[in-house]
């Protein structure tokens, strides 16, 4: 059992790596102790704005400081595979963002990488510990909706970025489906698991990344999930669980921290006491504290199996849709 404080390297200084260092602030037996960029200048702002007492102007200094307990990935998701691989290799544990690697291929090879090191890892599947989620599979699994029929759940949001950027950027892995649709995707396992039959189809952009995604998939003969992703429009990013006997409704953008209802199929409204934490990042960054300390190498809720599970059904997704990544994929 590792009783003293978690010491966290930040490897990647962009967006999600600032919400990350927000969250961690509010983390027990936790310290963001070092930041790794690609430049010095935007890793001392990191560790300027956060306090963090070391900061390195490349990734592989920052994996080499031997003081450094576990490192979160917070790159483009083509360094994904590349930088974990990385970290096992200098004895560094590792929580990696979403989508884990590009593929299936990609993510075996990371799991035996940290078995063969016996090194945590885990995918950053932040939504997998919110306690909305939680609490909607909670109501499921409890029968109060009756049997679950038709799950729907959106994310899409009018990109700003232009065409050499990460959401749209084939060389980054760019595309709606592995960074945003994943969650819709991620939904529906998560509270029906794996669907019996599935149909997809893309809009492929001009860079050759999918701009927009659906996809439908059928559990047995009577319940179906229809999800969606987008950079091309601003959706309320809503999600719904129908039952039989009422529905679970989330709040907009219902993947992040926010308040759930049950609506029964009378009209009547019964609200689902929740209370939140930090900025919900937070909850993914307990249980690696939880798993460090007591030396597991995978956690048993966001384990390896599920990761494969979610990529498995990506890469299927993909292979329906013509999402190819190049440098990547090999056909
Ligand atoms: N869990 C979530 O809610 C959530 C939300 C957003 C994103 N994500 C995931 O987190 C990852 C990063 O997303 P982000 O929104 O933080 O992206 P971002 O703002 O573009 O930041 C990515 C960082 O990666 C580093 N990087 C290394 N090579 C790069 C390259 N060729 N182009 C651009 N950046 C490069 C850069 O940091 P340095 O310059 O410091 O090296 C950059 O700041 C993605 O895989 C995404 O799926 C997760």
């Amino acid at each position: 059992m590792n009783t003293g404080k978690i010491k966290w390297g930040i490897l990647g200084t962009g967006n999600i790596a600032h919400k990350f260092c927000q969250a961690l602030k509010v983390v027990e037996n936790a310290e963001i102790f070092a930041a790794g960029s690609r430049s010095l200048e935007n890793a001392k702002k990191l560790s300027d704005e956060y306090n963090i007492p070391r900061y390195f102007g490349t990734y592989e200094e920052l994996v080499k400081d031997s003081d450094v307990d576990v490192i979160y990935i917070a790159t483009p998701h083509n360094l994904h595979y590349d930088n974990t691989i990385m970290c096992l290799e200098n004895g560094k544990h590792v929580l990696c963002e979403k989508p884990f690697g590009v593929n299936g291929r990609e993510v075996r090879a990371m799991i035996a990488k940290a078995k063969e090191k016996n090194l945590f890892l885990m995918e950053a599947m932040w939504s997998r510990f919110l306690p909305n989620l939680l609490k909607a599979k909670e109501i499921v699994d409890s029968g109060k909706i009756g049997k679950v029929k038709l799950l729907t759940a959106y994310f899409a949001i009018l990109s700003n970025q232009g065409l050499a950027e990460r959401h749209f950027n084939i060389d980054l892995c760019g595309g709606s489906l592995l960074d945003i649709g994943i969650y819709p995707v991620f939904l529906s396992l998560f509270i029906l698991g794996k669907p019996t039959v599935f149909k997809a189809l893309a809009s492929i952009g001009l860079t050759g990344v999918d701009e927009s995604c659906s996809v439908i998939f059928k559990y047995g003969e009577e319940t179906l999930s229809v999800l969606c992703s987008s950079f091309l429009v601003n959706s309320d990013i809503l999600a719904e669980i129908h039952g039989e006997k009422g529905k679970i409704v989330f709040d907009k953008v219902w993947f992040t921290p926010v308040n759930i209802k049950i609506v029964m199929n009378n009209g009547d409204e019964i609200p689902v006491p929740l209370q939140f934490k930090g900025n919900g990042y937070n909850y993914e960054a307990e249980e690696v504290v939880k798993c460090l300390q007591a030396c597991k190498i995978q956690s048993d809720i966001m384990s390896w199996e599920k990761s494969l599970e979610l990529i498995d059904m990506l890469d299927a997704i993909r292979k329906e849709t013509g999402i190819y990544y190049p440098k990547h994929d090999y056909r």
